[in-house]
């Protein structure tokens, strides 16, 4: 059984991955969060000491990267501290450790002109975090030939005491009754941490490397999705209020037309996108049984 390191184990995706990988893999989970620190390795992959300890005393065979500072606007804010976690800790791992990563990457290195984007398609972000992920992902490229870089967009689950998550985010508004604002002029095709993480299983098998981007099926406005979740979740749709991104006035500036092309993960790991409503019955029946 293969032995995986995961970073930002107590992340989103990071939740899924634990669940998912731990009858098939003998798995690592570390992370930042002290709360987590009880039962898995606390790991801060700015700290180079810590990484050192950890991979001498665990020997794993993957890392998988999933730590990052995913807070848009906080990294505009603060682009030293996004460059430290997003670029020096992914440098960090791969001075280190002399096996292959699996680097979570984003749509976010596109400016959002013409989504959606295939792993040829030219880069061009247009924030802090998608420059700090894209010269991460440069690094990886020129330094680790068995490492691979997966681009995904829009992840979500439905999370128990997250905030980070969209879909939390309008189940728990649209359950009080509070009304919300959604653009309805960014596009991305969302993806359930489930997919993601079946291809990046798919992947581990292959021995994959390189570039590869995986998104679900549905290429569709933030809005639109936040209205599928209303009708899947049964919740009034007449609370959510469409809105243009620039009357946010958010600090980062966000691509608009983003998403992701996955003819080529489609056609080497032989998948199929799932589609929206299908991951939100899944999560609603779950929840629900
Ligand atoms: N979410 C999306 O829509 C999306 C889209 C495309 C790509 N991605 C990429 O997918 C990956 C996973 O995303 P996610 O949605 O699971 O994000 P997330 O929920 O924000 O999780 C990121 C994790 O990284 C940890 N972290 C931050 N700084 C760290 C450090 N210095 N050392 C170790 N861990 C650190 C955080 O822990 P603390 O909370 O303790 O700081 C958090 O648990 C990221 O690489 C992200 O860039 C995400």
């Amino acid at each position: 059984m293969k032995k995986i390191l995961i970073t930002g184990a107590s992340g989103q995706l990071g939740k899924t991955l634990k669940n998912i990988f731990k009858s098939r893999y003998n798995i690592i989970p570390t992370a930042k969060s002290h709360y987590f620190k009880q039962k898995n390795y606390f790991l801060d992959i700015t700290n180079h000491l810590l990484i050192k300890d950890i991979v001498a005393a665990t020997a794993p065979d993957i890392i998988i990267n999933l730590a990052a500072l995913t807070n848009v606007d906080l990294c505009e804010k603060r682009p030293d501290l996004a460059h430290s976690i997003n670029f020096v800790g992914l440098e960090n791992l791969v001075k280190i450790f002399n096996g292959p990563i699996i680097q979570l990457s984003t749509d976010y290195v596109f400016d959002g002109k013409i989504g959606q984007y295939s792993e040829n398609s030219s880069v061009n972000p247009i924030n802090e975090y998608g420059k700090t992920k894209l010269k991460a992902e440069n690094f990886l490229k020129e330094n680790s030939k068995d490492s691979l870089i997966i681009r995904t967009n829009v992840l979500y689950d439905y999370i128990s005491k997250s905030s980070a998550s969209f879909l939390n985010w309008v189940v728990k508004s649209l359950q009080h009754g509070e009304k919300i604002n959604v653009v309805d002029d960014q596009w991305n095709n969302p993806t359930w941490t489930k997919s993601i993480a079946v291809l990046i299983d798919r992947a581990i098998k292959r021995e994959l490397n390189g570039l590869i981007h995986w998104g679900d099926y549905d290429y569709i406005s933030r809005f639109d999705f936040a209205n599928k979740i209303a009708d899947t979740f049964k919740l009034k749709k007449n609370l959510i209020q469409p809105i243009k991104t620039f009357e946010l006035n958010q600090i980062a500036p966000r691509p608009l037309k983003g998403g992701l092309n996955t003819d080529m993960a489609k056609s080497i790991l032989n998948l199929e996108p799932s589609k929206i409503s299908d991951c939100l019955e899944h999560i609603f029946g779950s929840i629900n049984s």
